[in-house]
């Protein structure tokens, strides 16, 4: 039992706000799930939805989670109790940490694999590999080296939550986060400099409306959620440890900005060089959660200076994977702390330990647990789908009407005001998005799939 320190922990500077909350949004979802998802729902028109979907949703949930944050000055599940004591709203608090755990759980996966190619491209024997598709299935489908990978990426995680907010998580992005931009710049450069990109940035920004449908709307949805770190809490998190000078709406546009243009640049990168050295169509490219970890390595394989490229490439992705896994185990540190009055170091060992029990089912779900499937779909493959689109969503919508029918408007724009202080008539705006406009959009877009499509 420990007491809860008298000052809470917070960010120390303007630029490391930024840093945290940019460091979660950019991710494996802007890397290797957007260039994915991508691909996979008709390329331009799909980008352009999502890119629809972070101003009009993206923009008011991320300042409806940092001004109930901020104002609470408490984790997810604490704040909903502190501003709406004796009601059931505490449970979209709850229901963000059950994300946090649905999440985490096969985001560690995925960001082993990353270490685990960024160490066979460190050793050179990653571009060795005569045949890159049986290359990632032989190490994915393994038990051990997937599984030792994922211990690797909780214990580091851990280390820098246990750290805390300023010594750990700021300090750890605030350095990060430009080498990360800076890399990713210089290999979307690469990609479109090559002969025969020009294909892939055509299906990259030329719309084809014909592939659209309801399930493509609530994937650009769930996706523009997923890579914004909203729906459950996160930035609830982050928003309690922001200082209460900081200007809200100016964070939250920077990270929103970052958030996508490091999205469109990873797809620069991937996409374009796909298309002008590998002979796979876009049916074949759209299969599977390989892009990244067959096709790009034959990539680097045909191109000057690849091993280097590909050294840089896994190393970027695994410090994109690491900034993000610190804020979402945040979000259950910060509540077990909080709510149990547990010391920092027991609530980063227990929320380690027990996601990370369930994050062995997703990574073993390319291996011994292939063939265990729920509606057609993997233990991996339902953590992935539905935190994204039914979790994340949901929270979303639950968010957003918090704030707009019970938090309320003189209360929200006092917060986002910081007490009055800034003035600016953006504030109602957001306001009347926040409270009429993303409920209604984002209602439709899950209601209406549901019905067309059934759930999963
Ligand atoms: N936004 C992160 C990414 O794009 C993932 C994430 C989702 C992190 C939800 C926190 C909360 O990779």
């Amino acid at each position: 039992m420990a007491n809860l320190p008298l000052v809470r922990d917070s960010f120390g500077s303007r630029f490391g706000v930024v840093a945290a909350a940019a460091g979660s949004a950019v991710g494996l979802g802007n890397i290797w799930r957007f260039p994915l998802v991508t691909t996979q729902n008709g390329g331009g028109a799909f980008l352009l939805l999502y890119i629809g979907f972070v101003l009009l949703i993206g923009i008011p949930v991320m300042m409806s989670e940092f001004a109930i944050g901020r104002k609470a000055q408490l984790n997810a599940f604490g704040s909903f109790k502190k501003l709406a004591p004796n009601t059931p709203w505490f449970l979209v608090g709850f229901m963000g940490i059950l994300t946090a755990f649905a999440i985490l759980a096969f985001y560690s996966t995925v960001a082993g694999w990353t270490l685990e190619y960024f160490y066979q491209a460190g050793t050179g024997k990653l571009l060795m590999a005569e045949n890159m598709e049986k290359n990632f299935s032989e190490f994915s489908s393994g038990t051990y080296r997937p599984l030792i990978w994922q211990l690797v990426v909780m214990l580091i995680t851990a280390v820098v939550v246990y750290a805390g907010i300023k010594k750990g998580i700021e300090k750890f992005t605030k350095v990060l986060m430009p080498v990360l931009v800076f890399l990713i710049m210089l290999l979307a450069l690469r990609s479109i400099t090559l002969n025969g990109a020009m294909q892939g940035i055509n299906y990259l920004f030329l719309p084809d409306w014909s592939v659209v449908n309801f399930r493509t709307v609530l994937m650009a949805l769930g996706q523009a959620a997923f890579s914004l770190s909203i729906g459950m809490g996160t930035l609830i998190t982050y928003g309690s440890y922001i200082p209460k000078d900081n200007n809200l709406l100016a964070t939250t546009t920077q990270v929103a900005f970052t958030d996508t243009f490091i999205a469109i640049l990873s797809s620069l990168m991937v996409v374009p060089a796909i298309f002008a050295l590998s002979d796979i169509t876009v049916s074949e490219l759209s299969a599977g959660p390989g892009l990244v970890f067959e096709v790009l390595p034959d990539v680097f394989k045909s191109i000057p200076g690849g091993s280097i490229l590909a050294v840089i490439f896994f190393a970027l992705l695994s410090v994109a994977a690491l900034t993000s896994t610190i804020s979402v185990l945040e979000v259950v540190v910060a509540w077990l702390k909080e709510e149990l009055r547990l010391s920092r170091k027991s609530a980063t060992a227990i929320a380690a330990v027990s996601i990370t029990m369930l994050g062995v089912l997703a990574t073993l779900s390319f291996g011994e647990l292939s063939g265990f499937t729920i509606f057609g779909k993997t233990i991996f493959g339902i953590l992935d789908y539905t935190s994204a689109n039914i979790l994340l969503t949901f929270g979303a919508l639950f968010i957003v009407v918090f704030v707009g029918w019970k938090l309320g408007k003189s209360e929200f724009i006092l917060e986002i005001s910081n007490e009055g202080t800034i003035k600016s008539y953006l504030f109602k705006v957001v306001f009347f998005i926040i409270r009429y406009i993303a409920p209604v959009a984002i209602g439709i877009v899950t209601i209406a799939t549901f019905f067309v499509r059934g759930i999963v």
